[in-house]
């Protein structure tokens, strides 16, 4: 089996095309940015890009991924994600850091899909991302500035 992970391709082998991908990445391929938060779809720790939209990592297996595109935080060329990061950083929004990855993913996901939200949609698309931090309001204001 292929993945094919940040423009690079990896061939996995001795895992069920079953298994999440997030264990993939994290276990096999040592991709650990992307984090494993609850494990059922309820936190979005684990957000990956799937062809461009936001998906739990946790809920999406290895063979629903093949011959997608997957994107993850540890993407260093992606327009889009970079834009994020300048703003997460000027806008100091991490506190404890761990759900950020999975928060800039999901953003980022909404911004391919809407590159001029509303504050409304922002809130909407980001609702099923925990921050138990509570760093929502700066996670809001850097998407905005990230989309002007
Ligand atoms: Fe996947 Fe929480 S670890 S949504």
């Amino acid at each position: 089996m292929e993945l094919i992970v940040d423009k690079k391709k990896y061939k996995l082998k001795d895992i069920s095309d079953d298994t999440p991908v997030l264990w993939a990445l994290r276990d096999y391929l040592n991709i650990t940015g992307v984090k494993f938060g609850c494990g059922v779809g309820m936190c979005g720790a684990c957000t990956i890009l799937l062809d461009g939209k936001a998906v739990r990592g946790c809920q999406t297996s290895i063979k629903e991924a093949i011959g997608k595109e997957i994107t993850t935080i540890e993407n260093s060329e992606d327009r889009v994600i970079n834009t994020l990061r300048k703003y997460w950083k000027e806008e100091d929004v991490a506190q404890c850091g761990y759900c950020q990855p999975g928060q800039i993913i999901n953003a980022a996901g909404l911004l391919k899909q809407n590159n001029k939200p509303t504050e409304q949609e922002i809130v909407d698309a980001m609702d099923g991302n925990i921050c138990r931090c509570g760093t929502y309001n700066r996670i809001k204001i850097a998407i905005a500035k990230a989309a002007k």
